[in-house]
């Protein structure tokens, strides 16, 4: 395998923990213009956000996270509208965005004439990941901002995603400009993503269950042919602990810490509740805590149903061999 092409972080950049209120997203916004990075929650994860417009600015986030730059970037924004500017939508596209944004969905379409972005964010892709996050804080910082801002999750590449500022901190600080400090998130994973490649596919398993797009569609989504695309969520290896994870475990082996879910306790219970919902909201935290505590993690049987088929998903990518 070839080695990864790096670029060299900005290091030493003294990274600052900004308040919800009306100066901190007003503090956030005019860094977004002034070019930097600007990690800030959304309801699924911590976004590491630049102007989508600004080459410099992008390249900063691949700097920051260490991520290799064929990997395009999801663009955000306030309102479906503003989305409509940067790419050409279809029938089934609006349907879906009329039901489900604000939210947890994000939409692979072509590029719109004239959209004005970074070729940066899409890695030179005639496609665009557009999502219109829900959570105030983002809201607020979008429509003060009133740009499109790019945003991969605020985390080092290859790494467990965020899903509080002492967890972007952790990962970054020193890295980025700032962090907006808005709690934590409560979907816990990644935005569901679809492409329309002609027809409505699962490119990634996400906050909005599979069943719930597939109702609105009225007809089951297709999934991907092939991983023409090199994306980190396709990677085998990504969201991953510094020590080995090992899935469907019933009881922990000698050494190993236990992730447990519903009646399979264990060091940290994702739900003992076994409600899905809040084994996502739980996911990232708990496997940050299980890092920090270090040594082999053992996770319990999550079903795929519903929000359990991204938790499976990450799971699965986070026990992928290492390259
Ligand atoms: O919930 C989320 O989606 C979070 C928050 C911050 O919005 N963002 C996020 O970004 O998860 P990231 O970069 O960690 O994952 C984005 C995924 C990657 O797998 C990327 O390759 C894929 O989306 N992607 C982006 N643009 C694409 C495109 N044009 N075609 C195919 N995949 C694309
Ligand atoms: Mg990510």
């Amino acid at each position: 395998m070839q080695p990864k092409r790096r670029v060299t972080p900005m290091s030493h950049l003294a990274t600052d923990r900004l308040g919800t209120d009306a100066a901190g997203i007003a503090r956030a916004a005019g860094m977004l213009r002034m070019g930097q990075t600007v990690a800030f929650p959304t309801e699924t994860v911590y976004g590491l956000g630049a102007d989508a417009r600004q080459g410099a600015a992008v390249a900063r986030i691949f700097a920051a996270k260490d991520r290799p730059a064929f990997n395009p970037l999801i663009v955000h924004v306030a309102t479906p509208d503003r989305a409509w500017d940067l790419v050409r939508h279809n029938d089934a596209a609006l349907h879906l965005a009329a039901e489900f944004w604000p939210g947890p969905l994000t939409l692979v379409l072509p590029l719109a004439e004239g959209h004005g972005l970074s070729g940066l964010v899409t890695a030179g892709l005639p496609t665009l990941g557009i999502r219109v996050p829900d959570h105030p804080v983002a809201q607020a910082l979008l429509s003060a901002f009133d740009g499109p801002v790019a945003a991969p999750s605020a985390n080092p590449s290859g790494r467990i995603s965020p899903t509080s500022a002492d967890h972007v901190l952790a990962g970054l600080a020193g890295r980025i400009g700032a962090v907006v400090d808005g709690g934590a998130c409560p979907v816990g994973v990644e935005s569901t993503i679809v492409g329309f490649d002609p027809v409505p596919t699962l490119l990634r398993p996400g906050g909005v269950a599979q069943a719930a797009i597939e109702a609105v569609l009225g007809h089951p989504l297709a999934l991907p042919a092939d991983t023409a695309i090199t994306a980190p969520g396709q990677m085998a290896s990504h969201y991953a602990p510094r020590g080995a994870v090992r899935l469907d475990a019933t009881a922990p082996r000698p050494g190993e810490r236990m992730l447990g879910f519903g009646d399979i306790d264990g060091d940290l219970n994702l739900s003992a509740a076994a409600d899905l919902s809040e084994a996502a909201a739980n996911l990232f935290a708990c496997l940050h805590r299980l890092d920090a505590a270090g040594g082999p993690i053992a996770v319990a049987p999550i079903p795929a149903t519903g929000l359990g088929a991204a938790i499976r998903d990450r799971l699965a990518r986070a026990a992928a061999p290492r390259p």
